[in-house]
């Protein structure tokens, strides 16, 4: 079976052809460089970009996937949760091409995509298992009992992991999205050259908080002169991203234990990060357990993960029909 997906949550526009939920044929992923210089998305630029470029992304991804869009069997389109006007961008665009091309559109949840983007790529993940879903927009640790029957464990008080690497990525003067930058730039720092806080780590829940750490960071630069700022650029972004990491590897090991899994997943953009995947990866297998997570290119947005949880959405109750509408926020436990 033939899906096609389509993602425009926020500053990705990416179409993509898959078949069932484990080959990939086509995934075009344009992003948005018009953001850049003002150091975060504009919401309406956004919309008017995925205007633009919705139409040739979707004819490439037709194109280098060697299909027809007779031969797709389903339409899967991102509903929610994200930017309003993105979103409607693409989920109109999936009603129309559904409607014209008369096939079966199911709305995707866009974080069951991240969840899914481990499916699409680890077959045995389609059982219970914890995942760590971390991305620009949420911080939460959720069992997956089965796909779609979900368990929040906690999620982050504040600022999520991947808006705490941007912020911290722009003190230190990188570009914007700065989780990559950061990533590149700590492997030739010293993590011990400042000892961040390691918020709520002690405690007994599930729960994150990031604004604390961000607000270290920035004290912390304030503090130094543009001499030794640029001197140990690399140092404070190693040491932020071991104080950010170290938090996540510690409450994923004891949710692990906590929901008795053998599989743990990291979903989202930041699931990118080498660091994170090395630490847990090393604490997880001390704990007898395995971690598992996407090429980089499915870890950030893309609509090969969008498919492939509509496949498997479909398999489970059917289409969605033509009445659905962009869900801004919109809570992933259904
Ligand atoms: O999932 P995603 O593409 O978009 C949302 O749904 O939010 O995640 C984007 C986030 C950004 O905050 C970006 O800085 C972060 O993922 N990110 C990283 C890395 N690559 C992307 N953070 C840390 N290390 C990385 N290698
Ligand atoms: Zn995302």
């Amino acid at each position: 079976m033939l899906t096609l997906g389509i993602e425009t949550s926020c500053d990705e526009t990416s179409v993509a052809v898959i078949r069932d939920a484990d080959e990939i044929l086509s995934n075009v992923i344009l992003s948005q460089s018009e953001h850049t210089r003002f150091g975060g998305v504009v919401p309406e630029v956004a919309s008017r970009a995925h205007v633009r470029t919705i139409v040739p992304v979707y004819r490439e991804a037709i194109e280098e996937a060697r299909v027809a869009i007779d031969d797709v069997d389903l339409i899967a389109g991102t509903m929610g949760p994200g930017l309003v006007g993105p979103l409607l961008v693409g989920l109109s665009f999936a009603k129309g091409l559904a409607f014209a091309a008369g096939k079966p559109l199911v709305a995707v949840h866009h974080m069951e995509g991240h969840l899914a983007a481990n499916i699409l790529q680890h077959p045995q993940l389609d059982t219970h298992h914890l995942a760590l879903v971390v991305s620009g927009g949420h911080t939460m640790l959720v069992e997956v009992i089965a796909f779609g029957d979900y368990r929040i464990l906690g999620r982050t008080k504040d600022d999520a992991a991947g808006e705490a690497f941007d912020k911290v990525a722009k003190l230190l003067g990188l570009g914007y999205p700065g989780g990559a930058e950061i990533d590149r730039l700590a492997r030739d720092g010293n993590p011990k050259f400042t000892r961040f806080p390691r918020a709520m780590r002690r405690q007994d829940n599930f729960q994150f908080s990031y604004s604390g750490l961000k607000t270290a960071v920035a004290l912390q630069v304030k503090k130094m002169s543009p001499e030794e700022l640029n001197e140990h650029r690399a140092d404070l972004a190693a040491s932020f991203q071991e104080a950010a990491v170290e938090v996540l590897a510690d409450k994923t090991v004891l949710a692990a234990a906590d929901c008795g899994v053998r599989h743990v997943t990291l979903a989202g953009g930041v699931a990118a990060n080498s660091r994170l995947r090395e630490v847990l990866a090393d604490r997880l297998r001390r704990a007898g357990r395995r971690l598992y997570y996407p090429t980089i290119e499915l870890c950030t947005d893309n609509a090969a993960m969008i498919a492939a949880a509509g496949y498997l959405r479909f398999q489970k109750e059917g289409e969605s029909g033509l009445a659905v509408n962009a869900t801004p926020y919109l809570e992933l436990a259904r």
